[in-house]
């Protein structure tokens, strides 16, 4: 601080006010530099009548006489405020000065996930405060927190605070158990945001967790279905449920004569007996049951298929019979082969 006094000292007896309009340019106009690294600062002046220049740090002081330019390079930032000040004498209008900005910068330590409810299973709907705890990092005002799911960005939180120095933040989200967050990982991640680009500048992030929710079984296809007795293929019943844990089935067939070993635990289902009535699933896990209907019917084709053949038949038999008699009665011709072909022909034709 002894700097600080001494150029208080010089303003006051110069009574000149601190001036941005002071001419001269520092290089670079401005400073980020990490906690220990080092910097060159170069200020230079266009006027033309100055007696003296200098630059002064915490570290030293360098100054010219004769010179319009004056550069000092630090080894070794050790200060979280230290702004470098750079100062003209001018032979009529006395001393004018300027600050150069520097921000001394230090990535957290430690970025931790800190809460230990993500390590236990989470249930869909519940909410969660996760804590992220950043340890030892500055300036807190530029630094941001962001939390990732998988490849997205959650939440990011970004903090006030004037302190130049580390501090310690923590930043807690509320995360509501989403069943599309099973299976993911979730992490934060500090990082530093400065204006334009600070070379080797890197972000520090938290381990990661997996996440993994609870949640109550949802079929595939939600819908109570209505199918028809096929006339020959079997019928197979979708129960496809997802669900953590993983569901598990159990049906209800509408004859007990159905009830076997076959159908336990199964998702999908093909009756060994085909009967019609109404099947029901359910499919359960701790956190719940669901059921689905499947309502299975005569196909109503097949009867009027099969009444149309019935139909047929008589049809049949009363134009054998009335051609019988035609064919019988008026020469007496009828043939055993004849009546043979014809008897035989509603059989041959049965299976169509
Ligand atoms: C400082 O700036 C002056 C004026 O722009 C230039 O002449 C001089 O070479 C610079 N010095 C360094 C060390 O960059
Ligand atoms: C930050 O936390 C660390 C340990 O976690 C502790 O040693 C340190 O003193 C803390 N810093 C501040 C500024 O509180
Ligand atoms: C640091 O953050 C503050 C406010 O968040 C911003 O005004 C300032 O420009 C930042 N510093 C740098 C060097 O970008
Ligand atoms: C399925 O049918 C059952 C019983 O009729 C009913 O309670 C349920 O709401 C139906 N589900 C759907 C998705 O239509």
């Amino acid at each position: 601080m002894r700097w600080f006094f001494l150029l208080s000292g010089v303003i006051a007896c110069a009574g000149q006010p601190v001036s941005s309009s002071c001419p001269i340019q520092m290089s670079p106009p401005s400073v980020v530099v990490r906690f220990g690294d080092s910097f060159s600062v170069n200020c230079s002046s266009s006027f033309d009548q100055i007696e003296s220049m200098g630059l002064e740090t915490i570290y030293g002081t360098a100054k010219t006489t004769g010179l319009s330019y004056v550069n000092i390079t630090i080894e070794s930032v050790r200060d979280w405020n230290m702004g470098p000040i750079c100062y003209i004498n001018r032979v009529t209008e006395g001393q004018c000065l300027d600050t150069l900005p520097v921000t001394v910068y230090k990535t957290p330590d430690r970025v931790s996930i800190s809460q230990p409810s993500l390590k236990g299973p989470l249930v869909e709907g519940d909410q969660y405060s996760i804590q992220c705890d950043i340890v030892n990092v500055a300036p807190v005002s530029n630094l941001s927190v962001h939390w990732h799911k998988g490849d997205t960005i959650l939440y990011t939180e970004r903090f006030d605070g004037s302190s130049l120095s580390p501090v310690n933040e923590t930043s807690v989200f509320n995360l509501t158990a989403q069943r599309g967050d099973d299976g993911t990982q979730i992490w934060c991640e500090a990082q530093l945001d400065f204006w334009g680009p600070v070379p080797n500048l890197t972000t520090t992030k938290s381990e990661s967790r997996d996440v993994i929710v609870l949640y109550s079984p949802t079929f595939m296809q939600p819908r109570n279905v209505t199918l028809e007795l096929p006339a020959r293929r079997k019928f197979i019943l979708d129960c496809a449920a997802a669900g953590k844990p993983t569901p598990v089935y159990s049906w209800q067939f509408p004859h007990p004569i159905q009830q076997t070993n076959q159908s336990e635990n199964q998702s999908t289902l093909a009756p060994s007996i085909q009967l019609p009535g109404i099947y029901r699933c359910t499919a359960s896990n701790s956190q719940g049951s669901k059921a689905k209907y499947f309502t299975v019917t005569e196909a109503t084709r097949n009867r009027t298929t099969f009444a149309a053949l019935v139909g047929g038949f008589v049809f049949l038999g009363v134009v054998i019979f009335i051609g019988g008699l035609l064919l019988l009665t008026p020469n007496g011709t009828f043939s055993f082969s004849q009546g043979g072909y014809l008897k035989g022909r509603p059989t041959s034709s049965g299976p169509i």
